[in-house]
């Protein structure tokens, strides 16, 4: 097989990334948006010792769940790779990739099950991210392409809330009227580098990142938005000279409308403020709290340990129903909102909310309740990149009770699934290497793992596991 090759094959499966896997001459092909069963065309664009990567030229012979995506830039913009796939498979697609996660990387075998939908297939995003850059001089407002910086210019975005069209258009109006630069992250030049705006409950806060430190126009910026937007906003500016790819700088400066917003979910009040975490899916996220507050089962002996716990709504929902509830979070912002959504919602004395990461200070917060408590409910939510060893360790030196991982990302969910029940284990050099246990000599069972599409039209799944300690 050679690079630039045009060769035909048969999709055998689909990859964790929502390709098609095309076994040519013994090579695995990953081929984007080609789907199992179909018959391909594609052109060869890089051959490795392990596999090789292709790129779709033309379908044969569709797959009976193909559809027409109804995104002009599919394809083109990095966001959407299932949306050629008809909804009802990208869910079970979905759930087949959880349980291959768990098989290959940890050497479970898990019963997954269904895929929890929410409301809407599309318009369900409350929160925009938007790129901006400079093309041949000329700004652009948009999309990365898929693995790349590459700005793939949009007038709208359909699995996001239906206000998109309006920002858009305002911020290409205001980048016209003041000819704003857009951020050249080779030359390091450029004013406007990101859009951010955050939909709580119908209210929306606009960031404008720049790399400049004054945002020129910004009354007219107002004004402009005024006109777009028929909701309530509110606009900052933060300014951002990272050469990374962090989104936002230190400071955020309050230019109109109210510092921060209060909603409601599942009975508790909540505010969210610009730099707090919000799920992006709103009623997918009222669905996946439920079941984690019914999976928790929580009785008034219960001590409930929440790590990486966000601006503290599920805290409250837990604190409710437990003796104690404890929030870890590493966002000042976020630990500001828990602390006053567990004062306005009555659950002060319930609740305590820690600032620092989860991996230095959740050693020491778990075995002092552990003292206390022979009920412990340990809520884990990382980010992507799942749990540092530290937090691993201490949950196989105080076992938990019952433990609920909520997860973005299914292979390091996997990654700590085996670490946390014992399928997987730390070396010597400190790589993680599979045991031989057998599945009675595991610390804990694992009870539920029930997808959420938290990400309809996108490869990235939200999970909910429920671990049982054996007794
Ligand atoms: C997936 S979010 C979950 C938030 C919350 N549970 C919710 O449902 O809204 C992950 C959270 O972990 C926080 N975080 C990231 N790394 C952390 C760390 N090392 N220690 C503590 N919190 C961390 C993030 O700021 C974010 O709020």
């Amino acid at each position: 097989m050679q690079k630039n090759e045009i060769r035909t094959g048969i999709v055998a499966s689909m990859g964790c990334g929502g390709e098609g896997i095309v076994k040519d001459e013994g090579i695995v092909v990953f081929v984007p948006f080609a789907v199992t069963g179909e018959k391909v065309r594609y052109k060869v664009l890089k051959v490795t010792k392990k596999c090789a990567f292709g790129k779709l030229i033309e379908v044969l012979t569709p797959a009976e769940e193909r559809v027409r995506p109804a995104c002009p830039v599919f394809g083109k913009c990095g966001g959407c790779n299932l949306s050629h796939i008809r909804y009802q498979n990208q869910l079970k697609l979905k759930e087949q990739n959880v349980k291959d996660c768990f098989r290959k990387i940890a050497g479970i075998n898990v019963e997954v099950k269904s895929t929890v939908k929410g409301d809407c297939e599309f318009r369900y995003r409350n929160k925009l991210q938007l790129p901006v850059g400079s093309v041949d001089g000329k700004t652009v407002i948009g999309f990365y392409a898929a693995g790349s910086h590459r700005i793939v210019p949009v007038s709208d975005c359909l699995i996001n809330a239906d206000w998109t069209k309006q920002i858009i258009e305002a911020f290409n109006e205001y980048v016209e009227k003041f000819n704003i630069k857009g951020f050249d992250e080779h030359n390091f030049t450029g004013e406007l580098r990101e859009i951010a705006v955050k939909d709580v409950k119908g209210n929306l806060i606009i960031t404008v990142v720049t790399l400049s430190d004054t945002l020129r126009g910004e009354n007219d910026l107002i004004e402009i938005l005024s006109k777009k937007i028929k909701l309530p906003f509110s606009v900052y500016h933060n300014v951002n000279k990272n050469e990374s790819n962090a989104i936002y700088g230190e400071k955020f400066r309050l230019l109109y409308g109210k510092k921060d917003y209060s909603a409601d979910m599942l009975g508790v009040k909540y505010k969210v403020g610009v730099q707090s975490f919000m799920q992006v899916n709103a009623s997918v996220c009222s669905k996946l709290y439920s079941a984690v507050r019914e999976e928790a089962a929580l009785t008034p002996e219960t001590t409930v340990i929440d790590a990486y716990s966000g601006a503290g709504l599920m805290t409250a929902l837990l604190a409710k129903s437990a003796k104690k509830t404890v929030g870890i979070e590493i966002v000042p912002e976020a630990v500001d909102c828990a602390n006053a959504l567990a004062f306005e919602n009555g659950l002060s004395d319930k609740i305590t909310n820690y600032l620092g990461k989860c991996e230095e200070i959740m050693p020491d917060i778990i075995e002092k309740e552990r003292k206390n408590s022979s009920d412990i409910c340990l809520i884990l939510d990382p980010p992507r990149k799942g749990c540092d060893i530290k937090v691993i360790d201490a949950i196989t030196k105080t076992l938990p009770e019952k433990i609920i991982y909520v997860s973005c990302m299914p292979s390091t969910l996997a990654r700590d699934a085996g670490l946390i029940t014992g399928t997987l284990t730390l070396n010597d050099k400190g790589e993680i290497i599979k045991t031989d246990k057998i599945p009675s000599d595991l610390r804990y069972e694992i009870v539920l793992v029930k997808p959420f599409d938290m990400f309809a039209q996108t490869k990235h799944i939200e999970t909910l596991v429920l671990f049982r300690k054996k007794s």
